[in-house]
């Protein structure tokens, strides 16, 4: 039997003026903790200059060893971010669609934007290490037509998260989730789909990307956000230099020396190129310019053929090996945890000339 008790409130804020962009229900399935009570460092940034030195001997001919596979219990809608708080907690975002977004015909723009509306719920989940449901909790109102949650960062107290229209050119809200009660705080909104967002701890910056991350906008804690929902002006917007895989979720790594000290995340993501040929990938990525520092291509796809870097991914070392946790599948999923076979033999790229 599982305790399952379900709270309704609104979101309380600690930012002045903020409208009830967010609303909070949770569906407990288990009485635990959701989060450890002393929160964890991120392992993505705790890591960072093994993770980048690792990265670096990463090739085509890498050999990725599946060395966990969790099923994950119960509907996960579309998963599109992840992040593991301690050895024994994932939190998931996801979008639900109650009703479909249906494309204008004939390529019509209308609003600057090319589909309807559509509606739904933008979901966080929390997972023990097991994969067994601690908790699911819609972050938005029913009727709102931001639903969309997307790529996810965990700074070490705060989820970062950005909910967003389903649909390009439109607009989405910047919040924070407290990972021990999953309230979700307003911070700010723009005016653009952001698909996901990165926390510079070291700066206070922070990097949205939008609808298949072609460009990324920054804004600065120390940069007032306007009241909402009027839209806060970024602060910088820089277009992606890449067409190699559109990233979909990205963990703040740090400034490492390697990179010349610049603010640099771990990306993945995947690339439709034609109606057959579909790649994933994953990248560190200089978070001022957007230029990938480093990417390799990733081909392993899910047991129901979804390539694994669709959507949520985190990384970690773990007995010195580096791995990274995917959750490529909607509604019923699994998550995918590879090793990167240290041993893997190295050729020049691994083409055939
Ligand atoms: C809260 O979530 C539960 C489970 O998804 C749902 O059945 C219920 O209608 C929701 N309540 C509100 C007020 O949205
Ligand atoms: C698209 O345009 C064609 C030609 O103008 C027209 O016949 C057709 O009805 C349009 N379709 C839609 C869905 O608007
Ligand atoms: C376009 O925007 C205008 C002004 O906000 C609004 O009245 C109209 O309903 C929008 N059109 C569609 C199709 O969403
Ligand atoms: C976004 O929409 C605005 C109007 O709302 C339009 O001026 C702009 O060209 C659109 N941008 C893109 C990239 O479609
Ligand atoms: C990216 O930003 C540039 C500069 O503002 C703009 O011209 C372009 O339309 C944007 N592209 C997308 C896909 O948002
Ligand atoms: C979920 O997916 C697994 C394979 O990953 C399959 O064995 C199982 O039957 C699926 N369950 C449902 C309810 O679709």
């Amino acid at each position: 039997m599982h305790l399952s008790s379900r709270l309704i409130f609104a979101a309380t804020s600690t930012i002045a003026c903020i409208a009830s962009a967010a609303a909070l229900n949770i569906t407990i399935k288990q009485n635990v903790p959701f989060a450890p009570a002393k929160l964890p460092t991120p392992y993505a940034a705790a890591q960072c200059d093994v993770i980048v030195e690792l990265f670096s001997r990463l090739g085509r001919t890498t050999v990725w060893n599946l060395v966990e596979k969790v099923h994950i219990e119960g509907d996960t809608f579309e998963p599109e971010g992840i992040v593991r708080i301690g050895d024994d907690r994932y939190f998931v975002s996801a979008g639900e669609y109650t009703t479909p977004t249906v494309k204008y015909g004939n390529n019509t723009i209308i609003n600057g934007t090319d589909r309807t509306a559509g509606s739904g719920f933008a979901h966080i989940m929390v997972f023990d290490g097991k994969g067994k449901r601690i908790a699911d909790a819609t972050l938005t109102e029913r009727g709102a037509i931001e639903y969309h949650n997307g790529g996810i960062d965990y700074d070490g107290e705060f989820i970062w998260a950005t909910i967003a229209q389903y649909r390009p050119n439109t607009t989405a809200t910047l919040m924070r989730i407290d990972p021990r009660t999953l309230e979700p705080t307003v911070i700010l909104h723009v005016a653009d789909h952001e698909g996901g967002v990165v926390h510079d701890t070291r700066t206070d910056k922070f990097v949205m990307l939008n609808w298949g991350s072609r460009n990324a906008t920054t804004w600065n804690s120390g940069h007032k956000p306007a009241p909402y929902p009027s839209f806060t002006t970024f602060r910088d917007k820089t277009r992606n230099p890449s067409y190699y895989v559109d990233y979909q979720d990205c963990k703040f790594l740090g400034h490492p020396k390697t990179f010349n000290y610049r603010g640099t995340m771990i990306c993945s993501g995947v690339a439709s190129l034609s109606p057959t040929v579909a790649i994933g990938g994953v990248a560190l990525v200089d978070m001022d310019t957007m230029i990938p520092v480093a990417e390799v291509p990733i081909t392993m796809t899910s047991d129901l053929g979804v390539p694994v870097t669709q959507n949520p991914m985190d990384v970690a070392i773990v007995d010195g090996r580096l791995r990274f946790y995917f959750m490529p599948d909607q509604h019923n999923s699994t998550l995918y945890v590879y090793e990167a076979e240290p041993n893997s033999p190295f050729e020049y790229g691994g083409g055939v000339y």
